[in-house]
């Protein structure tokens, strides 16, 4: 932008385009939207739903509120659902086997929402975290570091078995080297053309996990342990760029970066760089600490919450995930 064009006051008064807000919504740069909108779901095999401690009004879900609150989707308009598996101890083991099998919870999830909502899109979480009895998101060695290249062969197969269940996005939150090409030979080779793959290319190791941790109930799991070598590191941001460069030429179609609120530099210069499809994830401590907020009546729920959202999306995100989605939709109603 040439400044130096900016005619002086009083030729020039910004305040005249804020006057009435007729012509504020005329000259809006950002509208948030419906569209944008993401929902992510906790679901659990049990018979009933259970409430998260860390996050309150979200519940791990049962199949039959699961269901429920699809057709509430659907009838939102919001196109798409995120879907966060709950394991039980017994099926959790250090390599994580349960991730891929053909009956599990999420393959027989995907399943069914598809069958019932064909027109919603089901994006599944590619990672081992659920499934392991260490919390990691990969396979661990004898010194407890993650392995990368033996995890690629584990999320290879979870990601096939999320497409044959009928995934219409699997979304790699690992953050393993090379994870995306892997599965996109495999996606291809068993002809799933079509199948998207949304890569989570800069995630952060961030404190702002913690609830998601209480709801999947990983943070046992995890005890002490941590995932600074192999998520990012905050004090970066070029970095972010190397990621999602390799991630898209390995077959990524979308790059989604994690957390939102405290990393919307990196989004604007993702999108600014690649010019390419950007989603953003407002984490569940973004989700607790809004929610926190606005108990101890401190923030006005629905205005911070849409103004958090909406600065997501003017940052450069076409698609947010976020687990005030249902409300949101409900807002932008009204
Ligand atoms: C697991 C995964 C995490 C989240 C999404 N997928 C947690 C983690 O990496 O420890 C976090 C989502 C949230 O906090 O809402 N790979």
């Amino acid at each position: 932008m040439k400044n130096n064009n900016l005619s002086q006051y009083p030729n020039t008064r910004m305040r005249r385009l804020r006057k009435t807000r007729a012509i504020r919504e005329l000259v809006e740069e950002t509208s948030l939207n419906v569209n944008d909108l993401i929902y992510p779901v906790f679901i659990t095999d049990k018979n009933n739903s259970e409430n998260i401690e860390l996050m309150p009004d979200i519940k791990r879900l049962c199949m039959n509120d699961l269901m429920q609150t699809a057709e509430k989707l659907v009838s939102h308009g919001i196109h798409a659902i995120a879907l966060f598996p709950v394991i039980d101890k017994k099926y959790k083991s250090s390599n994580g086997e349960e991730a891929y099998k053909s009956d599990g919870l999420i393959q027989k999830t995907i399943a069914k929402l598809k069958s019932e909502f064909p027109e919603l899109l089901v994006i599944t979480d590619v990672a081992l975290d659920p499934y392991t009895t260490h919390g990691q998101d990969g396979i661990i060695d004898d010194n407890n570091y993650v392995t990368n290249d033996k995890t690629i062969q584990i999320l290879k197969k979870q990601a096939l078995s999320h497409a044959e269940a009928g995934a219409d996005i699997v979304a790699p939150s690992d953050m393993m080297d090379g994870r995306i090409g892997a599965i996109r030979a495999e996606l291809e080779k068993n002809n799933f053309h079509n199948t998207l793959i949304l890569s989570y290319a800069a995630k952060y190791a961030s404190c702002f996990y913690g609830p998601f941790r209480d709801a999947v109930n990983s943070s046992d799991s995890l005890a002490t342990g941590n995932k600074y070598n192999y998520q990012m590191d905050p004090r970066n941001s070029d970095e972010s760029l190397r990621e999602v460069a390799l991630d898209i030429s390995e077959g990524a179609d979308i790059v989604m970066i994690k957390p939102a609120m405290m990393y919307q530099d990196i989004i604007l210069k993702i999108k600014s760089e690649f010019a390419c499809p950007v989603f953003a994830f407002q984490v569940s401590g973004e989700y607790a600490m809004l929610k926190a907020a606005a108990n101890a009546g401190y923030l006005c729920h629905k205005e911070s919450v849409m103004e958090s959202v909406l600065s997501i999306k003017r940052s450069g995100a076409s698609g947010i995930f976020t687990y005030n989605a249902i409300e949101i939709a409900q807002w932008l109603k009204e």
